[in-house]
């Protein structure tokens, strides 16, 4: 009696480390395979980009410095120049762009920076310099023939 339940009780103690063992296995590979994808749910939802990090993407810009005109636009110009809200010439919109070009690219210029009817002078983006206004008019224009 003795020794067939010392042999039950042995069984079990094998049962057990194996299961043991096995749940550690089943953790080990679960946890190689999935820790990647865990890193990715729990990152950050924005990254922190130093200036000149090159591990960044070229989406980096540097604060203080010009912005681009592509930038300039969707953050100011695009609620209006993408819909064609108030009379706004839209962008692409070819023929809208060449007539306005028939005064002269600088009239054009002077119009984004001043302002002209429902166009509010600077596009609203009053930090902008006059260079970032010609800059986000040029992309406009090159987007637009
Ligand atoms: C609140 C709406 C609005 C915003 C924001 C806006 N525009 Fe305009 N824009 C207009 C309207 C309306 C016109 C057309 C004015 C007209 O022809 O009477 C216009 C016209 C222009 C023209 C043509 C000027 C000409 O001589 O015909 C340029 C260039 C221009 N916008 C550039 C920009 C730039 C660059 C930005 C962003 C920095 C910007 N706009 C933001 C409404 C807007």
């Amino acid at each position: 009696m003795t020794s067939f339940k010392s042999g039950v009780v042995k069984n079990i103690a094998k049962l057990v480390c194996l299961v043991l063992v096995g749940a550690a296995l089943t953790a080990h590979a679960v946890s190689d395979k999935e820790r990647a994808h865990i890193e990715e749910r729990i990152q950050p939802v924005g990254q922190v980009c130093v200036e000149g990090d090159s591990s960044c993407g070229a989406a980096v810009v540097a604060s203080g410095g010009a912005k681009s005109g592509e930038d300039i636009y969707n953050t100011n110009c695009m609620a209006c120049h993408t819909t064609g809200a108030a009379g706004a010439p839209k962008l692409g919109d070819v023929a809208d762009w060449d007539g306005r070009l028939s005064k002269g690219l600088d009239a054009v210029y002077a119009n984004a920076i001043n302002g002209y009817n429902a166009m509010p002078a600077k596009g609203l983006c009053m930090g902008c310099s006059d260079d970032e206004v010609k800059a986000t008019v040029d992309y406009i224009l090159e987007n637009s023939k």
